[in-house]
């Protein structure tokens, strides 16, 4: 297929754009640059440096069979802080995307959409069927384009997938997370094994969790990659698909931690600190639709093997 990668230079977008090239397709990548590496867009994808709601029309005119949307801007806390550029470069971006892919005629949309639209969830694990009710922002930018894409496909026959991530970690290959600010938390551990900072804070250890830790579900990015290959065979016209990306077992703070001072056998300082806005105290996914329906499976379930994959990563970056 010939496919549009919006903000295939960013972390995720570089590895999907990556598997997609390995399957086969033609990939174009379309990246401001804004919080992605122009040296991250893998090879034999062509490059188009520009703002996705600036020159999602003029592309599309081309001609495409599909459109992977990940460009957004995507730190829970700014979003707290500075909610018009969320609204803005998540929702105002998205909705000018999906006026341009049904003016041009292109077929199919799979969007990253996040755990973030639940909110704090009323059980656990999170099916897609959970109420949606964002404790931020950008939770509520993001499922603010999930209800855009559902009247869309509804109205104009479009196959949408929305994929919706739990906590994405790991590196595949040369394609591994490296944000300019740092916010995430095993890039930040990893960072202390490296040397780069003295020590983690633990953002609050009184949340009702069992070590009082947030606990989260990391995924595989590689993992991730491979949903939305099956999502693009799978999107149906007419239809908005929903479906949670997770391995469905939750680690807190303090056991990721753990899991980075075995693989890298550095002691890793960790201080208990203040709650930060806007975190869910536990999130973890029930994947269960998308390993039905998708017949997606991940393969990496080991936390400590995705922190490996993570810290390989991170020193290559450092040679
Ligand atoms: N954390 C710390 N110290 C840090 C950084 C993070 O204790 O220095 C904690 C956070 O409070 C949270 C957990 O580690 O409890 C994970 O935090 P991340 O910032 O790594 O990830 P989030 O869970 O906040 O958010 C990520 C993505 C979102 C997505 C969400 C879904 O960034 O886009 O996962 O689970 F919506």
């Amino acid at each position: 297929m010939k496919l549009l990668v919006t903000g295939g230079a960013g972390y995720i977008g570089s590895v999907c754009a990556a598997r997609l090239v390995e399957s086969g397709h033609e990939v174009t990548v379309l990246d401001d640059l804004s919080t992605g590496h122009a040296d991250a867009v893998p090879d034999g994808c062509r490059f188009v440096q520009a703002d996705v709601g600036d020159v999602a029309g003029s592309l599309l005119a081309e001609g495409f069979d599909g459109v992977l949307h990940f460009a957004a801007k995507s730190l829970v806390g700014e979003s707290m802080q500075d909610p018009s550029k969320y609204w803005h470069g998540n929702v105002i971006t998205s909705v000018r995307l999906l006026d341009a892919m049904r003016e041009h005629g292109v077929p199919r949309l799979v969007f990253s959409s996040t755990a973030a639209t639940y909110g704090e969830p009323e059980s656990s694990p999170i099916p897609e069927t959970a109420l949606t009710r964002p404790t931020n922002t950008y939770g509520a930018t993001k499922l603010a384009i999930d209800l855009a894409i559902s009247g869309y496909a509804a109205a104009h026959g479009l196959a949408a997938v929305s994929l919706r991530y739990f906590n994405v970690a790991g590196a595949h290959g040369r394609f591994g997370e490296r944000h300019t600010v740092e916010t995430h938390l095993i890039p930040i551990v990893l960072q202390v094994a490296l040397g780069r900072r003295q020590q983690v804070q633990m953002y609050g250890d009184d949340w009702p969790t069992e070590d009082g830790t947030c606990v989260r579900d990391y995924i595989h990015v590689t993992d991730l990659a491979d949903a939305h290959l099956l999502a693009l065979e799978h999107a149906t016209a007419g239809e908005h698909q929903v479906y949670n990306l997770g391995n469905g077992t939750g680690f807190s703070v303090r056991q990721v931690i753990d899991a980075c001072r075995e693989v890298t056998g550095h002691p890793i300082p960790a201080e208990v600190a203040g709650r930060r806005a806007g975190d869910p105290a536990t999130l973890v996914a029930s994947s269960e639709r998308a390993r039905v329906e998708l017949g997606w499976k991940p393969s990496t379930l080991d936390l400590a093997t995705i922190v490996r994959d993570a810290w390989e990563f991170t020193r290559s970056r450092q040679a």
